[in-house]
């Protein structure tokens, strides 16, 4: 057992949607020996509409009040793995950073389990705009604040949020942003840990999207190396997801 919620529970919660997605690990094996074959392909399309599936069905929302995954929005195992995550451990504050169909999901369970608040953050102040008006849309409540990229610090690389005084006691914080796909953007997530770690209630989750990628990973090894307070795991998802629980 870790802090107040063990890691093994969190584990398990996103143990049942890494078994669903191991496909995502045999697409991305696949692919990455340049052999990506239709059926891979075909398999992955049918686990990423059963997650949908199951996420619309888990948050009682319509397809039309969730926008469809892919591109720029975090994916349906993603999304899931979220839902679930917030649904089981009713945090009472929720810190994200990078807007989007994640805050309309996020907001949602909140609002499912009766309490809890959403402070969302977006670099860019028309997609802000555009996270306040999904979560008008779905009715769903949550913070959207506009907080344009100032460089990354520590000597992590990149860039990131000029958000201010965080609020204290994150049950949850959620990464997946800045937008981290070119090369000198690509540590951008670690300033995560000097600008909101110390936020971090005791037994506080951490996920991390894109956790797969090269820039992440390094990341996520310097996190390990200086947060001996967080016990990270990787978690099987499409692109990957880093959890983190605060002692
Ligand atoms: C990885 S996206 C965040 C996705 C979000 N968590 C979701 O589930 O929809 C990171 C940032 O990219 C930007 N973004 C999202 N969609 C975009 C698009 N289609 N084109 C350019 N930027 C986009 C937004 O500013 C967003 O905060």
């Amino acid at each position: 057992m870790i802090g107040t919620y063990p890691l093994a529970r969190t584990l398990d919660i996103v143990g049942s949607v890494g078994h669903r997605f191991q496909v995502w690990g045999r697409w991305l094996s696949a692919a990455a020996g340049g052999a990506t074959t239709f059926r891979a392909h075909r398999e992955g399309q049918v686990a990423r509409a059963s997650a949908r599936r199951e996420l619309l069905s888990l948050i009682r929302l319509s397809d039309a009040q969730v926008p469809p995954d892919g591109g720029w929005v975090a994916g349906a195992d993603f999304l899931l793995l979220l839902a679930r995550q917030v649904l089981a451990q009713k945090p009472g504050l929720v810190v994200e950073f990078g807007s989007g169909v994640s805050s309309v999901v996020i907001g949602r369970c909140l609002q499912l389990n009766g309490h809890g608040r959403l402070v969302s953050f977006d670099h860019d102040a028309g997609f802000a705009e555009l996270t306040r008006r999904r979560l008008a849309r779905a009715g769903v409540p949550g913070e959207v604040h506009a907080a344009p990229l100032k460089p990354g610090v520590d000597g992590y690389g990149g860039s990131w949020y000029g958000h201010g005084e965080l609020p204290d006691g994150i049950d949850l914080l959620v990464i997946d942003g800045p937008p981290a796909w070119r090369e000198e953007q690509a540590e951008s997530r670690g300033s995560a840990a000097p600008a909101a770690f110390g936020k971090l209630a005791p037994g506080g989750i951490v996920l991390l999207d894109d956790a797969a990628r090269p820039g992440e990973q390094r990341v996520a090894q310097r996190w390990r190396a200086e947060h001996p307070e967080i016990a990270f795991e990787d978690a099987v998802t499409q692109k990957g997801v880093l959890i983190g629980v605060r002692a």
